[in-house]
């Protein structure tokens, strides 16, 4: 159980340490002044119908209730510990599972854990506005429950350089407040996390595919021979679960709309569905495009020596390590990547080591397009003739083997010319986004209603009605 009574609410025994301890009560207040600096605009009286963990059970979330989030009880949660845990992977397979960090690992461990830390207050600065133009008090309590978590994900990682890198991840811990996404002269570390989430439709696509790349890499991270990493990747991945739900169900609901908008007015081409005041469905594809390819880019460069040293080591496994059915160490087996040969795309067989990020996008696609598929359902079941797609992986991407190749949805190597004539076609244009803004320009409050561009959702929060008073505003 975690007690809740302490400052910093945890299950690690903190109290039994009191350095730590003193060293994370004198980051708190720093955290708490980030979030009045950075977290969701003009919130702060606000109360907030949240759930907060009362154990690290599966169905330990059972705690519902008014919080205002400053007072959000953030803490330091890890799965308990399994004494028979070993490393599973990599030259040290078969060793019990480390409990302190090994000193040869030392900076690439601490590197892993700054990386993943930094994306947690990162999305929660490119989230900060949309409390002002939210569709309704359930979306309003959706971000909000996202915004605590994301902060309670940084705690977990603050908690974890504190706890193991001494003085260096105290600084990196006070680093990881002062960088800003967006920012010109101190941005947050990964390319997506700097991207702006200007409407809800971007937080909804964000959510869906951003936030599941956080999973994957949770997920990878669970594996870790490095036992309190594992722990609580573990832990956070419950939080994380519900993010995805928030994206996936968000744009299913926006795309429910529209078609139904199409249908009652027998619709179809974008001018006449924008007049009807709900978004057309070539500009979700649009959107669709951009946040995909953009989150490709985080899983880093198709080959890899860096991937292949952090498996090697055992500090990084791969999505589902021990259901996998290999010998967990990889030396003699191969993996497909792709590369751009002249005006062709050709697969090319390396070190499956060295292909360690392409390996966990991949993974990555698969359950995107089970969720994509999910949505195509819902125009399907509308019988509406509108198919969304998946953009080929090279499609937009700035990093790895298709970065400054100009290489179209469909897969076709073009020229840049030929590839920028039909930008406007594939990926969000200022009028997209203007016509977007212009629908989220306040916020719907009243219980039970839904902005018109969005339906409501099949079932509110914890079994409460739709009409439900999610948020209190003060
Ligand atoms: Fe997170
Ligand atoms: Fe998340």
């Amino acid at each position: 159980m975690i007690n809740y009574t302490d400052k910093i609410p945890n299950n690690v025994d903190l109290g039994r340490d009191r350095v730590l301890q003193r060293a994370l009560e004198h980051w708190q207040p720093a955290y708490l002044s980030w979030w009045y600096d950075m977290g969701p605009t003009d919130s702060n009286a606000y109360e907030v119908y949240l759930r907060t963990a009362i154990s690290v059970e599966p169905d330990g979330w059972a705690q519902f209730d008014y919080v205002r989030m400053p007072e959000y009880r953030w803490g330091i949660f890890l799965q308990p510990r399994d004494e028979k845990r070993q490393v599973n992977f990599g030259v040290h397979k078969g060793q019990a599972a480390w409990q302190d960090v090994p000193g040869e690992y030392r900076s690439m461990l601490r590197r892993i854990i700054v990386t993943q830390g930094d994306t947690e207050p990162a999305s929660v600065e490119q989230q900060k506005m949309l409390g002002m133009s939210c569709p309704s008090l359930y979306d309003l309590r959706n971000i909000f429950q996202v915004n605590v978590e994301e902060g309670r994900h940084l705690w977990a990682m603050v908690y974890l350089l504190h706890r193991y890198f001494g003085r260096d991840g105290r600084e990196e811990a006070e680093a990881l407040l002062a960088r800003r996404s967006g920012d010109t002269d101190n941005p947050r570390i990964l390319g997506a996390f700097n991207e702006p989430t200007p409407d809800w439709l971007a937080f909804y696509m964000f959510t869906f595919f951003t936030d599941r790349d956080g999973k994957f890499q949770l997920c990878a991270l669970a594996e870790s021979g490095f036992d309190p990493l594992s722990r609580t990747c573990r832990f956070m991945l419950t939080e994380e679960a519900h993010h995805m739900f928030v994206g996936e169900t968000g744009v299913g609901r926006i795309i429910q709309r529209t078609c139904e908008v199409m249908k009652e007015h027998k619709v179809d081409d974008p001018v006449s569905v924008r007049a009807l005041g709900v978004i057309d469905l070539q500009t979700i594809q649009r959107y669709l495009n951009f946040h995909y390819s953009v989150t490709l880019d985080l899983y880093g460069s198709d080959v890899s020596s860096n991937a292949a040293n952090y498996f090697t080591t055992g500090l990084k496994g791969r999505f589902r390590e021990t259901k996998l059915e290999d010998d967990h160490v990889l030396r003699d087996a191969s993996y497909p990547v792709y590369e751009v040969i002249g005006n062709k795309i050709v697969a090319k067989q390396v070190p499956a080591l060295t292909a360690l990020n392409e390996r966990l996008r991949d993974d990555y696609i698969g359950e995107i397009e089970d969720g994509v598929a999910r949505w195509q359902r819902v125009i399907d079941t509308a019988g509406i003739p509108f198919r969304l797609t998946l953009p080929h992986k090279g499609f937009h991407r700035a990093i790895g083997n298709f970065a400054g190749h100009y290489i179209s949805p469909d897969g076709e190597v073009l020229t840049e010319e030929a590839w920028k004539n039909h930008e406007a076609q594939w990926l969000p244009t200022p009028q997209d986004y203007a016509y977007v803004q212009s629908l989220m320009s306040g916020c719907v409050v009243e219980p039970g209603k839904f902005a018109n561009w969005i339906a409501p959702p099949v079932r509110g929060i914890n079994n409460q009605p739709l009409n439900f008073q999610y948020v209190r505003f003060n």
